[in-house]
């Protein structure tokens, strides 16, 4: 297995990469599976483990996507009390990932339902992460992974209800990659591949992506 982040923005069959950024594929798991076990994964795992601790309060926004699916299942497995958002139709897949509570972001308001929360992992910025910054207890954090900076009024907001926010972007690892080997070995993670396409494909895979409505990951077969 290995994960290449922001080097490559390309596809190839064959790619040289160091032997420390590597974890070999456990025999348990299928090709397509351990493809999907890459950067969503990493993001996740360097987002939570040294962040979180047992029966912190945490809510993973876009549990059903790729990043957050796997977060709902390693902070679930650090022994987090996990809340976490999508729509209705991607409930019983949050649920089923170990989530405590799900809430409907389309029915329901978030910061007006939720406080005291120890840690956020957010994948939007923008708004919903302000609102974040509402539901957090004081001293508590936020990792938000969209690339781009914060805007001053999240900063100041933030500051002001001493939550910190801060950006982090995944780094290759192979120790992590190991970290997540054991995960899949031991069943703690799995991850959930909604749709296959074809290489020639591609476009289509794309498309899906830029939906915003990925359940889990998509992988691409050659
Ligand atoms: N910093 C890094 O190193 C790093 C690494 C990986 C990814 N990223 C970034 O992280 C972000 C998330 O990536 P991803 O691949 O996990 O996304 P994704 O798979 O495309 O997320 C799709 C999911 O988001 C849910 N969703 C859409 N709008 C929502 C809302 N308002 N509230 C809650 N859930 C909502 C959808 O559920 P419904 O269909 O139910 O609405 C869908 O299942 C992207 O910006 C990506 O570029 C950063």
């Amino acid at each position: 297995m290995v994960n290449f982040p922001g080097k490559g923005n390309g596809y190839a069959e064959y790619v040289a990469s160091p032997e420390s950024h590597l974890a070999k594929t456990p025999s348990s798991i299928s090709f397509n599976e351990a493809a999907a076990n890459t950067l969503a994964a990493l993001t996740a795992l360097q987002v939570l483990k040294s962040r979180i601790k047992k029966n912190d309060r945490v809510l993973i926004h876009a549990g059903s996507g790729g990043v957050g699916h796997f977060a709902i299942q390693i902070a679930k497995a650090m022994g987090a009390y996990v809340i976490s958002t999508s729509s209705d139709k991607n409930k019983d897949l949050v649920i089923s990932l170990g989530a405590e509570e799900h809430i409907d972001y389309i029915s329901q308001v978030f910061e007006e339902v939720l406080c005291d929360i120890d840690f956020v992992f957010d994948m939007f910025n923008g708004d919903i992460l302000y609102n974040s910054v509402k539901v957090v207890r004081e001293g508590g954090a936020i990792v938000s992974i969209p690339t781009g900076g914060f805007s001053i009024e999240i900063i100041n907001f933030a500051k002001k209800q001493n939550v910190n926010v801060s950006n982090l972007f995944v780094q290759s690892n192979g120790k992590d990659m190991n970290t997540l080997k054991e995960m899949l070995e031991n069943g703690i993670l799995k991850p959930h591949v909604s749709k296959t396409f074809l290489f020639s494909s591609m476009a289509q895979a794309h498309l899906q992506l830029e939906s915003g409505r990925t359940i889990g990951k998509v992988v691409v077969t050659l």
